[in-house]
Formats: C-alpha cells, sequence, structure tokens
C-alpha cells in the first residue's frame, strides 16, 4: 500500500513519481562521458522505438546483440528507481562506452555534466494529445504512478502539468531551444511513423555513421510497432508485473499517429485546442500532423 499509486513529489519545481524524485538528488553529481548518446523525451514519445533504433545502429544491426537484455537495461533510464529493481544509475555505470542513456528529465533537472561534456542528444516529440492519451494508459498499468482518475481528470491534470516530469508544453520547447546551442537532433514520432528511412538517415547522419541500405533496411523491419510488440527485450514484459500490469493495458499498444480522435470528446478537443494556442504561443516548433 505504501509501495505504489503514491501522490507525486515535487523537485525544483517538477512533479515526480516518489520513486524518480528520490533518485535526482544523487542524479546531479553523474559524469558524463563525451562518447555518450542522450535520448532524451517526454514520456510515451517514442523513447522505446528510437532506443531500439539507435541500439540496433550501435550494434551494426546484428538483431542477436540486441536480444542481450531488455531495453531498460541496454539503454539505462538515468532516473529509473523502483521497488526490486536496479536503479539507473546502477545499469549506466556497468554499461561499456559508447552508452546509450535514456532521460524525460526536464532541463532544471538534468545532470550539468551531460551539458558540459556536449554530450550528443536524439530527442524525440511526439502529438500533445497522442501523448496525453498514450499517457494516460501508461498511468493505469504502471502502478507507481498515481491513480489516473478518469479520462477527463487525466487531461485536466496534463494540461496543467500536474503529471509526473511536468508539463509537456515547457518539455518540447525547452529542448528545441536548447537545440540552438547545444548538439541536439530534434525529431518528430510522427515523422518516424511516416518515413523511418529518412528519420534513420538523419539519425546516422547526426552519428557520423554510415551503414548499408540492406542493414538499414532490416534495422526499419525489426523496430516496426509490430515486431518491437512481439519481442520481449522491447516489449516491457519482462518488468516486474508488480510495476506494469500489461493486463490493463499494454506498454505497446497501439503506436499509432491521430489514436487521439479516439478517445477526445468534442468538447474535450475544443478545450485541449484553445489552451494549445496559449501554451505555444511564440513557439516556432510546429508539430507536422497537430492533427
Ligand atoms: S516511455 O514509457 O515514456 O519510455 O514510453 P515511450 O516508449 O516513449 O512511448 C510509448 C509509446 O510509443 C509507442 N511505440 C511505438 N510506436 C510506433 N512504432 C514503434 N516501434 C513503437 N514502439 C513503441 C507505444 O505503443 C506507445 O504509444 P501508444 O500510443 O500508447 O501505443
Amino acid at each position: 500500500q505504501d509501495t505504489y499509486r503514491l501522490p507525486l513529489e515535487y523537485v525544483k519545481g517538477v512533479p515526480l513519481i516518489k520513486y524518480f524524485a528520490e533518485a535526482v538528488g544523487p542524479l546531479q553529481s553523474f559524469q558524463a562521458q563525451p562518447d555518450d548518446l542522450l535520448i532524451s523525451t517526454y514520456p510515451k514519445s517514442g523513447t522505446t522505438w528510437v532506443s531500439q533504433i539507435l541500439d540496433m545502429i550501435y550494434q551494426g544491426g546484428d538483431l542477436e546483440k540486441c536480444h542481450r537484455a531488455p531495453i531498460f537495461i541496454r539503454v539505462p533510464f538515468l532516473e529509473l528507481k523502483g521497488p526490486g529493481i536496479p536503479s539507473g544509475l546502477e545499469t549506466v555505470r556497468e554499461t561499456p562506452a559508447p552508452r546509450l542513456i535514456k532521460t524525460h528529465l526536464p532541463l532544471a533537472l538534468l545532470p550539468q555534466s551531460l551539458l558540459d561534456q556536449k554530450v550528443k542528444v536524439v530527442y524525440v516529440a511526439r502529438n500533445a494529445k497522442d501523448v496525453a492519451v498514450s499517457y494516460y494508459h501508461f498511468y493505469r498499468m504502471a502502478k507507481v504512478h498515481p491513480d489516473p482518475g478518469t479520462w477527463d481528470s487525466f487531461l485536466q491534470k496534463f494540461m496543467a502539468g500536474e503529471v509526473c516530469y511536468g508539463s509537456w508544453y515547457q518539455h518540447v520547447r525547452e529542448w528545441w531551444e536548447l537545440s540552438r546551442t547545444h548538439p541536439v537532433l530534434y525529431l518528430f514520432y510522427e515523422d518516424m511513423k511516416e518515413n523511418p528511412k529518412r528519420e534513420i538517415r538523419k539519425i546516422l547522419e547526426f552519428l557520423g555513421h554510415s551503414l548499408p541500405e540492406e542493414i538499414v533496411d532490416h534495422i526499419i523491419r525489426h523496430t516496426s510497432f509490430e515486431e518491437m510488440k512481439k519481442n520481449p527485450m522491447t516489449n516491457y514484459t519482462t518488468m516486474p508485473h508488480d510495476i506494469m500490469d500489461h493486463d490493463i493495458s499494454p506498454f505497446m499498444r497501439r503506436g499509432t499517429a491521430g489514436d487521439w480522435k479516439n478517445t477526445f470528446t468534442v468538447a474535450q478537443n475544443e478545450c485541449f485546442d484553445a489552451d494549445y494556442a496559449e501554451k505555444m504561443a511564440g513557439c516556432d516548433l510546429s508539430f507536422c500532423s497537430e492533427l
């Protein structure tokens, strides 16, 4: 009872689940290495997908090598902490260079060393409405979050930034701003859906890497939603059932762009759009399928 469904705790104004709130203090002394690669996202934006793409690139397309461990071990989740699981900091320390590291932290909580070392960042943004729906189902199945309540009450909390990691609007904006001064490749989930080959080429160019055409095609095949949904090394079914209950909602749920249309009511959509216009005013970041 004192392990799950606990209220969010605020650290430097950012709401986090209790376990992550405990992790961020010690994390501040994390020492990045210049050849680390940081995968940064607001939750539910395509993190696991781009992580699998990057690990496959790092392994030269060798699927067997990508079966060596679940995605959250191959790509350590920096602020991960939870009942009965190794912390992200422990996992990252055991990971040989060059390391792929995942975070959802907003800049206020990011370990300074990642910025000082000019660590390359692959950021993935996804349209806010699909993120809200995906996050709602994730809150339902991952009991380390508070109870999401009804969809309508969750949506209100999402719009107010009162969900784990805080405001989506601030997150996508501040990492976009950072890309002016720091090596950030800013990608969109919807672009990856539309043309994965084009987006993988962007990643390769950013990494200064090249791969033969047939390996790129092989990576695209094995990082499709259908393949990743049935792959135990990417679908999170190896997480303890207490932490993620896939019977409530699978981690690999729909994997589409525009699924929000099946959930938002007309009234919710109007209210969301008006609020969105205010929160994103003056921002030159455009979501190609702000649907
Ligand atoms: S997390 O927990 O924040 O790391 O989750 P994250 O991986 O960012 O987001 C999970 C959503 O991404 C979908 N997903 C994919 N979509 C398309 N293709 C592939 N390969 C893929 N892998 C994961 C996943 O289904 C979640 O979205 P929804 O809309 O809930 O299905």
